[in-house]
C-alpha cells in the first residue's frame, strides 16, 4: 500500500505517523527496529497479520489474520514504561465505551476485560537508552472474530462477540490515539497524575476476592488499589496490606 493509501485507510491524528504492512513478525520489533534508527515520538505501526506474534513472559500472541488491532507505538517522552502501559490501557477502555455500551476494566498490570474474558493485551519494551530511550508498547485487540474459532485460549473474548456490531480497526486506532493524545500531551508528571488515579477506578476486581500466581507462590487478597510505583495493592485475610510487583491475577 502506498503512503497516500495508507494515510486514507488508517487515518491518524495530527503528529503521529502511522507503518501499515499486511503481514509482518510483531508489530513491536518493526517498532523496536524503527526506534533505534531516530523514529519519532508518536510513530505506530500495524499489521494485518504477525508470524511471530509476542505477548508477556516470553508467550506467544495468536491473532488470526485481518480480524485484530495489531499495533505498536513508539513514545519517546520521558513517562516510565508503566504509565505508558497504564496509559494506553485507560485510552483503550475510554475508546470502547465512547464506540459502545461495553464497560472493560483492566486486569493488573496490562490486560483489558470485557466481563472475565481478555479482550486486549499490552506488551511494554524498552530500546536505547540516554536521548535515544524509547519505549514501544504493543496493543492487541481482538475486534472482529469468533473467540471459539480463532485458536484463541478459552478466557479471550471479542469485541464482536460481546458487542455484535460494526467495528471498524482503524476507527478504532484513531479513537485510541485520540484518547492518547488528550493524557500523553501534558507535562510527564501532569500524564501520570491524570492517568493514575484512572486506572486505579477502573481496575478489574477491585474491592473483590483474586489469586495471584506471583513468581513462585500465590497470594490471595482483596484488591486494594494501587501504589506509586504502580504495583498492586492488596488486603490479604490477615488484613495486611501487601504490594504485589510481578503476577498473573486471577478470580479465585
Ligand atoms: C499480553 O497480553 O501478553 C501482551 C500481548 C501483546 C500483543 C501485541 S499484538 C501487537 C504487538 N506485537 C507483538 O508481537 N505483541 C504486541
Amino acid at each position: 500500500m502506498n503512503v497516500e493509501a495508507t494515510r486514507l485507510l488508517w487515518p491518524v491524528p495530527w503528529g503521529w505517523s502511522l507503518h501499515h504492512h499486511p503481514i509482518t513478525g510483531s508489530t513491536n520489533d518493526d517498532a523496536k527496529r524503527a526506534a533505534l534508527s531516530g523514529c519519532a515520538d508518536r510513530t505506530v505501526f500495524v499489521a494485518d497479520e504477525q508470524t511471530h506474534g509476542r505477548g508477556r513472559l516470553g508467550r506467544s500472541w495468536v491473532a488470526p489474520p485481518g480480524c485484530c488491532l495489531l499495533c505498536s507505538v513508539v513514545f519517546r517522552r520521558p513517562v516510565s514504561p508503566i504509565a505508558l502501559v497504564a496509559l494506553c490501557s485507560v485510552s483503550i477502555v475510554e475508546a470502547i465505551r465512547a464506540s459502545s455500551d461495553l464497560t472493560p476494566r483492566i486486569k493488573w498490570p496490562n490486560d483489558v476485560m470485557l466481563g472475565d474474558r481478555k479482550v486486549c493485551g499490552l506488551l511494554a519494551e524498552v530500546v536505547g537508552h540516554g536521548d535515544s530511550r524509547a519505549t514501544i508498547i504493543g496493543i492487541g485487540l481482538n475486534v472482529n472474530l469468533d473467540p471459539a474459532n480463532g485458536g484463541l485460549p478459552v478466557t479471550a473474548t471479542s469485541l464482536s462477540h460481546e458487542c455484535p456490531q460494526s467495528w471498524s480497526r482503524p476507527e478504532l486506532l484513531t479513537a485510541i490515539l485520540v484518547q492518547i493524545d488528550r493524557h500523553y500531551a501534558l507535562e510527564p508528571s501532569a500524564t501520570v497524575a491524570l492517568v493514575w488515579p484512572k486506572w486505579e477506578a477502573l481496575l478489574w476486581r477491585k474491592h473483590q476476592q483474586v489469586r495471584i500466581d506471583s513468581a513462585e507462590e500465590i497470594i490471595e487478597g482483596t484488591v486494594v488499589g494501587l501504589a506509586s510505583s504502580g504495583a498492586l495493592r492488596v488486603r490479604e485475610a490477615s488484613g495486611r496490606v501487601i504490594e504485589v510487583s510481578v503476577g498473573d491475577v486471577l478470580a479465585p
